[in-house]
């Protein structure tokens, strides 16, 4: 999908510069990727035994904060997927950290001031829509922000409001879809909806989050997803579903969630290996 965005898009008033950032990056690493992929819980195994070009921990890059969260590293890899070079994000800021939204989502300005112009976000998520169960990967088609706030608040819009008729690409889609066949996977597509967290939903909440259209809900993505397109990034995304949502099935534990992203690491890996190829192969199409 051709993006009109402004290059460079410009940035919340106050803030680190995500240029700087990059420069920083440059210097250890001069390889632009064409690609950004951020590993949600459970994916953080995806990107074993690759080769990783550079790897730099959030802590050590302006800008970045280290994630507070079990599961998420905190770590920003340049690696090789077969030919194609990817900057991955293996671990990710939450607002339920404490962060505000413009912190969230500056890893996601870095990526685009690397040069990468399509970005897949990964992410855990409960599963509302009655055939979404532990363990299955879904595409995701559309998102409900309910995280009661806008990670552009405060930022000039010279090019007015952000269109999000279409925040993930068909296209980008299109390859998620193809890769899951790849791997024998039904390709299936959810609406994600954010919730600010941190704790799990109540059963109203689960409810009431069905009735507006929600397939899926998680705590992360829509900010990102959001700046992206502010960026002009062309996004996809993709849930595993790790549990059923709340009061549709048992008790919900983090320990849970993190079991099935686990467990099915080898088949993400698979799945996001083959993304890759065709995403940068579709990108090659329409440039
Ligand atoms: N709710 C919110 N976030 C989640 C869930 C859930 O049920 N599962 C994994 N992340």
């Amino acid at each position: 999908m051709p993006t009109d965005a402004p290059h460079p898009p410009p940035l919340p008033a106050s803030g680190p510069d995500p240029s700087a950032t990059a420069e920083f990056i440059r210097r250890t690493c001069p390889l632009r990727p064409s690609l950004g992929l951020v590993l949600g819980s459970g994916f953080a195994g995806a990107v074993q035994d690759l080769p990783v070009t550079a790897c730099f921990e959030f802590a050590e890059l302006p800008g970045f904060h280290r994630p507070g969260v079990p599961g998420h590293s905190g770590q920003l890899l340049i690696v090789r997927f077969d030919e194609v070079t990817v900057a991955v994000l293996r671990g990710r800021l939450h607002a339920y950290e404490g962060h505000d939204l413009p912190t969230v989502t500056f890893p996601i300005r870095v990526l685009a001031a690397l040069g990468a112009r399509q970005l897949l976000l990964t992410n855990a998520a409960g599963g509302i829509r009655d055939d979404f169960h532990p363990g299955d990967l879904v595409i995701v088609s559309d998102h409900l922000n309910a995280l009661g706030a806008s990670p552009l608040r405060g930022v000039p819009l010279p090019g007015g409001f952000v269109d999000l008729s279409e925040v993930y690409s068909r296209p980008l889609r299109q390859a998620l879809a193809e890769a899951l066949q790849s791997t024998g996977l039904a390709p299936r597509e959810g609406v994600y909806a954010a919730m600010p967290g941190p704790s799990f939903e109540t059963p109203a909440e689960i409810r009431a989050l069905r009735t507006l259209g929600a397939d899926l809900v998680g705590m992360s993505t829509v900010a990102e997803a959001i700046v992206a397109r502010h960026c002009g990034l062309e996004v996809a995304a993709l849930s595993c579903v790790t549990n059923r949502a709340a009061g549709l099935g048992g008790r919900i534990s983090h320990e849970e969630v993190t079991e099935v992203g686990h467990r099915i690491s080898p088949l993400a890996q698979r799945v996001l290996r083959r993304f890759v190829t065709l995403a940068t192969a579709s990108a090659s199409l329409s440039a």
